[in-house]
Order: structure tokens, then sequence, then C-alpha cells
């Protein structure tokens, strides 16, 4: 059962910032679109269409029809039974803020960030790092269509008073959100659960800012073939064949998501570096950086995730990528490609 409870529109900390509140549309909307909470309620106060909370959850969100409604169905059921990522231990957020600091992607993003940005996590799972990037004076929108995932990142808020972190239950190909309405589009280890990556990245293009910032985290197409390997092993030689697992985590209920989050989902898909340039092309993002470093590039000397840096040759970007089954392999190979929109 829940621990928390939405009551009044005056309700600490509210569930939107007004930063935020103004970056929002109906599903399948306009971007001339006002929508407000009243009562408590989201509504279209030019249609007059309101938009009750599912599960305590704000919700705008539309299932998908056609082509992607297989996959996008099985995802939300598997991450409805399983949230992710797990927050065990993590009840306060000054701990939530020490495992952010602690981990070397989390601290970066929130450094090359900056200051007073808006931040849209598109698949924010549980919320942690929205949590974690609202630091700063940061306002970030975290949406998900696991409303199990949401209600945790929900309660985090709840119990520590957090204003500038705010979450929805949408769907990445029908989002709720104003067109260039945000500094910093980031998703992390998402669309690759999707029916169709490179739609769903042209989804998130349309909500950063001429000018602005996306990143996308992905499983890498050379380095996850070592986790394939290890799916098929996992069931007879237990959690322990997963680095991750024997290295980082405590906890038994966390050790569980992860495994099931690495071998056991529904679907994923894997992409390569030179694909994800295609969809930066076909899209106008020019190329800022990718990390890990593409080996001989000048992503190598970056001192910012942000960073302006060339994406090295052909060759240089299949050495990296094969370099990877030697490092990020065993962690699940997710690698991130950082983008700038055109102005
Ligand atoms: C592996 S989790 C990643 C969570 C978080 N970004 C992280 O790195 O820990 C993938 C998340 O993507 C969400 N997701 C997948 N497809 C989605 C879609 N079409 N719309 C919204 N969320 C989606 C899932 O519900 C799930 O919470």
């Amino acid at each position: 059962m829940s621990v928390f409870k939405r009551t009044t529109p005056t309700e600490f900390p509210p569930m939107f910032s007004d930063r935020i509140l103004s970056c929002l549309k109906s599903p399948g909307g306009e971007n001339e679109d006002t929508l407000e909470i009243i009562e408590g309620t989201l509504q279209n106060i030019i249609s007059g269409k309101t938009y009750p909370d599912k599960d305590n959850v704000p919700s705008l969100f539309l299932p998908e029809k056609g082509r992607g409604e297989v996959v996008t169905t099985r995802v939300k059921s598997f991450y409805e039974d399983n949230p992710f990522p797990s927050y065990e231990g993590l009840e306060e957020f000054s701990e939530l803020v020490n495992k952010g600091l602690r981990n070397t992607f989390a601290s970066e993003l929130l450094k090359a960030i900056g200051y007073n940005k808006t931040v849209l996590e598109c698949g924010c799972g549980t919320g942690q790092l929205s949590h974690f990037l609202q630091l700063n004076n940061n306002h970030v929108l975290g949406i998900d269509m696991s409303l199990a995932s949401l209600k945790l990142a929900i309660e985090h808020k709840i119990r520590n008073g957090l204003t500038r972190s705010s979450f929805a239950q949408m769907n990445i190909f029908d989002l709720a959100i104003k067109d260039n309405s945000f500094d910093i589009v980031i998703s992390h280890g998402v669309l690759h659960h999707t029916f169709d990556a490179q739609r769903a990245f042209s989804h998130l293009v349309n909500k950063v800012k001429p000018g602005g910032i996306i990143l996308i985290g992905l499983y890498n197409y050379y380095a996850r073939v070592p986790t394939w390997v290890r799916s098929k092993l996992v069931g007879l030689l237990g959690q322990n064949i997963d680095y991750v697992v024997r290295n980082r985590i405590t906890d038994n209920k966390k050790a569980d998501i992860w495994i099931k989050d690495q071998y056991y989902n529904p679907h994923e898909t894997w992409h390569s570096i030179d694909e994800v340039l295609k969809w930066f092309n076909l899209n106008d993002v020019e190329f800022v950086n990718c990390a890990p470093a593409i080996l001989g590039s000048s992503g190598e000397n970056v001192k910012s995730l942000f960073e302006q840096s060339d994406p090295g040759s052909a060759y240089q970007r299949i050495v990296s990528q094969l370099s990877w089954l030697g490092t990020i392999a065993r962690e699940g190979a997710l690698f991130d490609v950082i983008g700038r929109k055109a102005k």
C-alpha cells in the first residue's frame, strides 16, 4: 500500500514547479495548451478537459496503438512488476545525493548541466537521477509509463519535501510536453526498450530548445554480447555470474531487480555509435561527445560531458566499441551519446 496521499491544491511539495507546469500540454494536444492544477487535478484550462491521477500519480498517458502496442504493453507490465532502479537503503534525500556524487556518470552530468536549467528525463524509472539533477536550482520533469516506478519517485519527493523534481506518467511516443521547451533532455537506458528507438529519439528531440542538449544512453551493439551469453547461463550458474551483483550490490532485493532488468527483459535492442550519428544527422542534432570517449578523438581530453569534441573516424569508433568488451560490457554495456539541437 502506498505511504503517501495527495490531498489539497496547496499541498507541499507541489506536484509540479511552475516552470515545469508551463511546459506541459494535453496528450496529443497543442503547444498553446495551458495546464493547471485545479483542486488537485491537472486540467487543460482552454478545453476544460481534466486528467485525473492514477494511483496518486499525475497521468498524461496514452497507451500505444498499432505497431508498437505489443512491445509497449509488455515492457510496461515488466516495469510495473519490477520498478527500476531499486530504492533499497535510500530513504533520505541526503543518501541519494551521496550515491549520485559517488557515481561518476551522475556527478559529471550534474556538473555539465550547471545551474537553473530545465531538464526532462524520459524513462526516469523510480526517479533517482531526476531527484539528483534538481540540485543546483535545476527544475526536472521525470516521465515514465510505469506507475509503480513513478509512485516510488513521488514517495521520495514527498518524504523529503523536494520542490524542483516533478513526475508524470507519459508515453515517449506521445509526450504531453510542449515542443522546444527544455534546456536538456536525457534518456538513459530507455530507448532500447521501446519498439522503435530511432523514432523515440525523434520525439525526444522535439522537446529540446534550439541549441539545447540531448543525451541518450543505449546498449552497445558490440559490448552487449557478453550479457547475452550470460543471459543463457544465469539460470544455471546463479546471480553471481554478474559482475555488478558480485562487486556493487549488497542487498538481495536490489540484486533480484538488477538481474531481471539485465537478463529477463521482455524487449531490448542494441545500437552502435554510427547508428546514433545517423539519427543525429536526420534530426539536425550536432555531435558533442560520447561516454566512454571514442579512442583517439578529442573526447578523450574533454573536461565536461557537454564539451564539444569530434566523433573520430569510423575505424576509431569500431576499435573503441570493441575495447568496451573489456570495460563497460561487465556492467550492462550502456554508452551515452550527447548532441546539440540546431539553433
Ligand atoms: C531500465 S529502466 C531505466 C530507468 C532509469 N532511466 C535508469 O537508468 O535507471 C527503463 C525505463 O523506461 C521506461 N519506458 C520504456 N518504454 C517507455 C515508453 N514508451 N514511455 C515511457 N517510458 C518508457 C520503463 O517503464 C522503465 O522505467
